[in-house]
């Protein structure tokens, strides 16, 4: 089993980043975390971080034929990009969409999940354990 894991834009400023809202942790500490975690589940990990939408969408393309699932938190490309969308669409990589937030409590322009739309579970407001559970899930299928 192959995950891919794809985050967007400004997840590399975990910890730094509005603490409140996603914690103290770093990304350097959720990678190391991820990998952990690969090895128990008994599974290979690739982890994958960008703040370009387009970098994003040539990595989900790259993924067909190469991965067994994604676990994707496309951040604020969230709610704007269809491109995401249609390259989930296009490769049909089981998908799992993460948020470290919740998602569902915050503003109006955050209720909409275009990514979303191409994945077979959504993990949403568990803090970074819910890359753990992404993963899990992907395992278990
Ligand atoms: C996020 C939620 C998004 O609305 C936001 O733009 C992010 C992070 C989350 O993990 O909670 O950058 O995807």
């Amino acid at each position: 089993m192959k995950i891919l894991v794809i985050n967007g834009p400004n997840i590399n400023m975990l910890g730094l980043r509005e603490p409140d809202i996603y914690g103290r942790e770093t990304y350097e500490t959720l990678l190391v975390k991820i990998e952990k975690w690969a090895k128990e589940l008994g599974c290979e990990v690739e982890c994958f971080q960008s703040n370009h939408e387009g970098d994003i969408v040539d990595k989900i393309q790259a993924s067909y034929g190469k991965f067994d699932g994604i676990v994707i938190n496309p951040a604020a490309y969230t709610h704007t990009s269809v491109a995401i969308l249609d390259a989930l669409k296009a490769v049909a990589v089981p998908a799992v969409e993460v948020h470290i937030s919740d998602v569902t409590q915050r503003e109006d322009f955050r209720q909409i999940s275009y990514a979303g739309m191409a994945c077979c579970e959504h993990i949403i407001g568990k803090g970074t354990d819910g890359y753990r559970l992404a993963m899990e899930f992907l395992c278990k299928m």
